[in-house]
């Protein structure tokens, strides 16, 4: 589906469930909006699911913002990119009659940090979020008050791409506006583990 600014895919959560829970999917660079569908459903069979594509190419792999580097991001455009999925985000609570207090992202990666930014602006309209594997995607953010309140953050010990000091780092900074976060370690690479869905899984189950 290409409208309301991004390509996307919208599933509604199943029938008969009140009040619904979306989970706002945010795929990995190389991923697109299909990717994250099976991990929403797992992390949440009762949830609807929205996940749009990033639209910056590198190399032909979608991603949410440009890099310069493996691991060095282009902060001007890491803001600009941030507004723009913030007004797809609004633009999709309108359109699909979402209620953003049950509003949850779930950022792997390079959808982590983007998701992470928004937090970082405020401009991020889900009140909680999960990050697998998540950067700093702005080294200096101005003090904000942000929306969401709630931040589990799942790194990989042995990431060799967010390095764990990363998770840190962010940490301290999402906390700096407010949000609770729990910041946990699994016995991984960058890649995605059992684990990772459990705990996402538990945590969830803990702030319902
Ligand atoms: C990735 O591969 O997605 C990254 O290393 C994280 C990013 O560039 O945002």
């Amino acid at each position: 589906m290409n409208d309301l600014g991004f390509i996307h895919r919208f599933v509604p959560a199943p029938a008969g469930i009140d009040a619904p829970r979306t989970l706002l999917m945010l795929h990995g660079t190389g991923g697109n909006e299909n990717d994250l569908l099976d991990l929403g459903r797992t992390i949440d069979p009762r949830a609807a699911i929205l996940s749009p594509r990033g639209q910056v190419l590198e190399n032909g792999a979608p991603r949410f913002f440009r890099r310069l580097a493996e691991g060095v991001f282009d902060e001007a455009d890491v803001v600009a990119r941030s507004h723009e999925l913030a007004a797809f985000v609004g633009e999709a609570i309108r359109h699909y009659k979402i209620d953003p207090a049950q509003m949850v992202a779930v950022g792997y990666s390079n959808g982590a940090n983007i998701a992470a930014a928004m937090v970082l602006l405020g401009v991020a309209e889900f009140p909680k979020a999960i990050f697998f594997r998540a950067m700093v995607p702005l080294s200096n953010p101005a003090p904000v008050t942000a929306k969401t309140n709630g931040i589990l953050i799942s790194e990989g010990r042995f990431d060799q791409i967010a390095h764990p000091d990363q998770g840190a780092h962010l940490e301290r900074l999402l906390q700096q506006t407010g949000a609770k976060v729990d910041l946990i370690f699994q016995t991984a690479g960058h890649e995605l583990i059992g684990s990772d869905v459990a705990a996402a899984q538990q945590w969830l189950a803990s702030i319902a």
